[in-house]
């Protein structure tokens, strides 16, 4: 199975022209499952809710989602891709699936960093998406510091978490490839790069995508400054095999009913 990343410099508010950027560079790769960056058509330092507004888009009939599909038609891709989703008059920071048979699925980011708070609602619910090939789980940027996120991703069967993102700690990718060791699942960080500058505020994104195995091994990665198409050839099967000793299964080790206190919110 292929599996890959397009990391990318988007521009803010420029929509047609990072989407129109995106589908150039998928048309180099076909057979293989893609992940790219979180917002990656409108940016991510949204001024206020209005500007949210103005470039949110509905899915499935927005048109980066349609966009995609017609990429991911003609080169028999998989893709997952961040945008800014509006729905029932609220906004998502959400990640779309699409397959090169017209299907979408959308997960809705839980757990919403620093402004995002400010604008967007949070989703409810996670999402795992099945391709010919493997379940994909489905965690947006933020999401990478609760493990529980990907432990339950892994639970419900995915074998490669897709993890569209626009990173600015600098700590995240390393542990992505925890992450990986702990559930011993693949990994497709697609992190973005450059700087936004909007009104007072500044973010810089730390580029680093990256393709890590169940042993947290990098198989692939990216630097910082350019943008980046990346595809390796895996054995989804690794990601099957829970077993760390001939004594423990990392799955069938756990003792969950020393672990109800995680599943409740109070202090
Ligand atoms: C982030 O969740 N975009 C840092």
């Amino acid at each position: 199975m292929r599996i890959g990343f397009l990391q990318l410099r988007p521009k803010f508010g420029a929509v047609k022209q990072n989407v129109r950027k995106a589908v150039t560079l998928l048309g180099k790769v076909s057979d293989a499952t893609i992940v790219l960056p979180e917002l990656f058509n409108t940016g991510y330092l949204f001024k206020n809710k209005e500007e949210l507004a103005s470039l949110a888009e509905p899915v499935p009939r927005g048109y980066t989602t349609q966009e995609m599909k017609k990429i991911a038609k003609k080169r028999n891709l998989n893709l997952v891709f961040g945008i800014a989703q509006k729905a029932n008059k609220k906004f998502y920071n959400s990640a779309v699936f699409v397959n090169p048979r017209g299907k979408v699925e959308v997960y809705q980011k839980v757990h919403l960093f620093d402004r995002e708070k400010l604008f967007f609602t949070r989703g409810k619910a996670f999402k795992t998406v099945s391709t010919d090939e493997a379940k994909l789980g489905i965690m947006v940027c933020f999401d990478w510091i609760f493990p529980e996120v990907a432990r339950i991703l892994t639970l419900n069967g995915a074998k490669i978490l897709c993890h569209p993102s626009n990173l600015v700690l600098p700590y995240a990718q390393d542990a992505m490839k925890t992450r990986c060791i702990e559930n011993r699942v693949f990994a497709v960080t697609a992190n973005r790069i450059g700087t936004e500058r909007r009104g007072t505020i500044t973010l810089t994104f730390t580029g680093g995508s990256q393709i890590v195995a169940p042993d947290g091994t990098v198989l692939a990665s990216a630097g910082d400054r350019s943008e980046s198409l990346r595809v390796v050839d895996i054995d989804v099967e690794e990601a099957s095999n829970k077993s760390l000793t001939v004594n423990n299964d990392i799955i069938e080790d756990r003792f969950p009913s020393l672990y109800s206190r995680i599943a409740r919110k109070s202090k």
